[in-house]
């Protein structure tokens, strides 16, 4: 039976409610704090957690009321768990363990990173495993092997700097701004992807990435042309960053899915929203007849609905969290 869920998402900067009745949503709401934390140039953990605490209400009530549900309705509450900022997570966890308590509904407690592998699924139902889903955050870029739901191998990660954080530190040293992915991303329109040759790491390791070396080298690219007075334009410097990274998150996924045999892959996190990777994932998924599923934007970026979704299905499956449980920063897929 479809179970209705309320679910909460606050282990970075968004303060995200939604809710599901099994993996549709009636309702996904979210407070951001971009603007908060713009002026320090990333997120401040104390600032986070104290604009969690202030929003987590009225956003509670908003989803609530955008779904047109009563808190009496639900049949459980779902929050993150971890990873993520330990004072953000503890906001979410304990507003939604007490509230859970409190209507004498089960709690369950979600693991980010298994929230964004649900997203593709709140999208389009047919998304099911085997697949391979590429998970690209501020945080993290992974290749997970879905072997089932639940079932999860991390086959690699990056070694250093996740995507989203390259992108970020990337853009903070052109003056494009925070967050940077979405900056870049914008920069890059009319762009020549081609125009500068920046490095692609790791061509013999077919599953893990780095990004932190690609910092240096447009630092120092950025310089000699400086010093050369010959500085090309902002979108071609945009174009060819992005495309850098791009292409080696499209290699090293086509190298999972030929190691694993699957023919279906899967996007989550925020740096799947942007529209270089997409595009290039759906034309690479088109030449080989495999079938791909990317949520659109706002579900590829922290929600609340992906972990109230992945709530909504352990819940169908008897599986609950323990009354006991904390908040674990460190939580692992695998
Ligand atoms: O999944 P997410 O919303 O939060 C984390 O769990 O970290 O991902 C945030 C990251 C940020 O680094 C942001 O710059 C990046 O996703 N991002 C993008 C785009 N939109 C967000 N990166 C590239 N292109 C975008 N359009
Ligand atoms: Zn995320």
């Amino acid at each position: 039976m479809k179970r209705l869920v309320l679910g909460f998402e606050t282990s970075c900067d968004e303060t995200a409610v939604a809710v599901v009745r099994g993996d549709e949503i009636l309702s996904n709401v979210l407070s951001s704090q971009v603007d908060l934390h713009s002026r320090f140039g990333g997120v401040v953990p104390e600032v986070a957690a104290r604009a969690h605490t202030e929003a987590i209400k009225s956003m509670t009530h908003r989803a609530l009321a955008d779904a047109g549900i009563h808190p009496a309705d639900l049949d459980g509450i779902a929050a993150t768990q971890g990873p993520g900022l330990v004072g953000a997570l503890l906001v979410g966890f304990s507003f939604a363990k007490a509230t859970a308590w409190a209507r004498s509904i089960p709690f369950i407690g979600i693991d980010h990173m298994e929230g964004h592998l649900f997203a593709p699924r709140l999208e389009t139902p047919e998304f099911r495993p085997p697949a391979v889903v590429l998970l690209v955050s501020g945080g993290h870029s992974q290749l997970v092997h879905m072997i089932d739901w639940g079932e999860y191998v991390v086959l690699g990660d990056t070694i250093d700097d996740a995507a989203g954080e390259a992108f970020d530190k990337l853009a903070r040293l052109l003056g494009f701004g925070f967050p940077g992915g979405p900056a870049i991303d914008l920069e890059s329109t009319g762009g020549d992807p081609a125009a500068i040759a920046f490095p692609r790491a790791l061509p013999d390791r077919r599953h893990e990435f780095s990004f932190s070396g690609l910092k240096t080298s447009v630092a120092t690219y950025l310089a000699k042309a400086a010093a050369a007075h010959d500085l090309p334009s902002k979108a071609d410097v945009a174009a060819s960053i992005q495309e850098a990274i791009v292409d080696v998150l499209v290699e090293k996924t086509l190298n999972a899915v030929e190691d694993t045999g699957v023919n279906t892959i899967g996007g989550g996190g925020g740096v799947m929203a942007n529209r270089r990777l997409r595009a290039r994932l759906e034309e690479a998924a088109a030449e080989r007849g495999l079938q791909l599923f990317i949520p659109r934007p706002e579900l590829c970026t922290d929600n609340g609905a992906m972990v109230a979704g992945a709530g909504a299905y352990w819940l169908e499956q008897g599986t609950v969290t323990d009354w006991t449980a904390n908040v674990d920063p460190g939580m692992r897929l695998d």
